[in-house]
């Protein structure tokens, strides 16, 4: 067959191929199964030189013009494909587009979390507003000025961690009392959720790293009664119901009277269980009035106004409230524990 002949019949195949062509991927073999090296146009074009001199223009014009009309169809059909890349994607990549998809899962916040906020809300509904401090806290603001002084136990290497500048992991969040009396003058409500920690041994009622939610109320003629009734409002938001409380004797330096603040263990209902140690109460919080000195080291006349504080364990509340019968849970990272909240 005569050549020019040959190169028509490979460009109407090639058109009739591109035409047809259903994805880039066979546009793209085409381009190589015409035009590519080991093609036939290529190796006619190669050899032109070695053909009789009468024929090589003809033949060269023509193939040259087959090789861009293959050329253009390829860019065309390529367009097309493209622009098209979505429509009958279900045909040819038999895709069931009815199926129902694959869930993706979903985190949830730390229940401690969840309940930290929840109290900021409740309180913030009672006026109070959220005040921090630092985690890493001067010995002046975890004990000095919080009426402890140098040489009392709570100081003591046991609990405290320290860090190498004499700087120390705050113990309470009672440190933000002091950082807030210096800022503000009474009345003054704050309350201040935060971690704190201590050196101790673990177990299931005691963690190194936990929660609390230092409360504050300064203002003229606070007294016992104004802390109970907090306190009453916030459990009963919490838990849904009146919950029983009482409250015992507590010593903590920097207040006067101060108490300890136990509920009935919603674990065993009162009955004893292994968190309350079989007591059938849970020590909640610490609370009491503010210790004159401590309102006058951070600027406040005791004679004038007086305050109620408390701190209160914020993961003690979480369990009490799921039932939760070990605080260590928290920190475990098990993704069977926490994706039940
Ligand atoms: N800071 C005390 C503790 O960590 C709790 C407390 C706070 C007690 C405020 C009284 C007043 O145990």
């Amino acid at each position: 067959m005569e050549i020019t002949q040959q190169l028509k019949e490979i460009e109407k195949a090639a058109l009739r191929e591109i035409e047809t062509s259903r994805s880039l991927k066979e546009v793209q073999d085409l381009r190589i199964r015409y035009l590519g090296r080991k093609s036939r146009i290529t190796s006619i074009l190669k050899e032109l030189g070695s053909l009789p001199k009468e024929i090589r223009p003809e033949v060269g014009r023509v193939s040259n013009e087959i090789k861009r009309c293959i050329e253009d169809a390829i860019e065309n059909r390529g367009e097309d494909l493209s622009e098209d890349i979505f429509s009958g994607l279900d045909e040819k990549e038999k895709i069931d587009i009815t199926e129902p998809g694959i869930k993706g899962e979903r985190g949830t916040l730390h229940p401690i979390t969840q309940l930290r906020m929840e109290l900021e809300d409740i309180f913030m509904s009672m006026g109070f507003t959220i005040a921090t401090g630092p985690e890493i806290e001067l010995d002046y603001y975890n004990f000095e000025a919080l009426n402890i002084p140098q040489d009392h136990p709570a100081r003591d290497i046991q609990d405290t961690i320290w860090t190498i500048d004499g700087n120390l992991l705050r113990t309470h969040t009672s440190s933000v009392q002091i950082r807030t009396m210096e800022k503000l003058k009474p009345p003054i409500r704050i309350v201040a959720p935060g971690r704190v920690f201590r050196y101790e041994e673990t177990n299931a009622s005691h963690e190194h790293t936990f929660y609390q939610v230092e409360g504050l109320m300064v203002d003229r003629n606070i007294s016992v009664s104004n802390l109970i009734a907090v306190m009453r409002t916030i459990l009963r938001e919490v838990f849904q119901k009146d919950v029983a409380v009482r409250l015992r004797p507590g010593y903590f330096p920097f207040v006067e009277p101060g108490f300890e603040l136990d509920i009935s263990c919603h674990l065993c209902d009162g009955n004893g269980c292994q968190v309350c140690k079989y007591s059938g109460w849970e020590e909640l919080l610490g609370c009491g009035l503010v210790h004159p000195n401590v309102l006058r080291m951070s600027g406040i006349d005791p004679e004038e106004y007086s305050g109620f504080a408390f701190g209160m364990g914020l993961d003690r509340l979480v369990m009490m409230r799921y039932g939760i019968d070990d605080i260590r849970l928290f920190h475990s990272g098990n993704l069977r524990f926490l994706e039940q909240f």
